[in-house]
């Protein structure tokens, strides 16, 4: 993980090279509207009962373990930890939510796949996108999956199916029992070089052209950056969209020459 002072010089760099938020100068059509359509409107939207969940996650000093899950998680993993710890460092923040949000209302998607519930916050953003959305997603803590539960419980959440296990053990299995294609895939956990690449060489066999798969934390160390450039370099990419703390890799074949833009968001 690269310290706080090196990620905040990369992401200066981001802001100062990036394209302009705006969409002016972007030259391919679908990127242009991505922008205008996706990108712009979802800011400052936000879904006022699951940040009022966030808040209370943010105050609840309750301890619980947290199983190792292996170098590379960004909780401190085999060790006690407060939810509020929980919540404060490993939450994605609500403009991501609403993104994804977006993204899922204006391409119609309904197949979600999510690597990494955590406390169930950006799942139940993913879930309430629209009503025929399907959500699964992966914990493999699981106390914190317990919380997550409880919190798609509380928010009568009846369309995710919550996975307890480790992505490497559980993946395949999910992967072969689902008849169809996946549409948004979120990979949120074990930011490390070998399971990204292996959980993309997994997850591209299970989507369809106009798919997307979103990768979290791209820029979080030299791993991830590598990962990230081994993505956009696969035969199957057309396009991918960098706004820094995520990757949007799609796979869109009107994008004869593949294409990867890096925007401020
Ligand atoms: C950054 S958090 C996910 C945050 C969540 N997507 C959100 O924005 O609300 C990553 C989660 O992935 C889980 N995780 C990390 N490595 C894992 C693995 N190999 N198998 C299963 N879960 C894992 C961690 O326990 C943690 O809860």
């Amino acid at each position: 993980m690269y310290s706080a002072v090196h990620l905040g010089f990369k992401f200066l760099q981001y802001w100062v090279f990036a394209d302009n938020g705006a969409g002016h100068g972007v030259h391919s059509p679908f990127v242009y509207d991505f922008i205008r359509n996706v990108l712009l409107p979802s800011k400052g939207i936000e879904n006022n009962v699951i940040e009022e969940k966030r808040k209370q996650l943010l105050k609840n000093k309750q301890s619980i373990w947290v199983k190792d899950l292996g170098a590379g998680s960004r909780l401190l993993s085999g060790s006690n930890r407060t939810i509020q710890s929980i919540a404060a460092s490993s939450l994605k923040p609500p403009k991501f939510g609403a993104l994804f949000t977006r993204i899922i209302q204006y391409y119609n998607y309904k197949e979600v796949l999510e690597l990494g519930t955590c406390l169930g916050i950006t799942s139940s953003y993913l879930a309430t996108s629209h009503p025929e959305v399907r959500v699964e997603t992966i914990e493999g803590a699981e106390n914190i999956a317990n919380y997550a539960a409880s919190l798609f419980n509380e928010l009568g959440l009846q369309n995710i199916r919550l996975h307890e296990g480790n992505f490497d053990d559980l993946l395949p299995d999910i992967l072969a029992a689902k008849t169809a294609p996946y549409d948004f895939i979120y990979v949120d956990g074990n930011h490390r070089y070998e399971p990204t690449i292996n959980y993309f060489k997994q997850l591209k066999q299970h989507i369809h052209e106009y798919s997307v798969i979103v990768f979290d934390d791209i820029h979080w160390s030299k791993e991830m950056e590598m990962a990230w450039e081994f993505i956009k370099a696969d035969n199957c990419v057309s396009l991918t969209i960098d706004l820094f703390f995520v990757g949007l890799v799609f796979f869109r074949k009107e994008h004869l020459t593949p294409a990867h833009f890096s925007i401020r968001f």
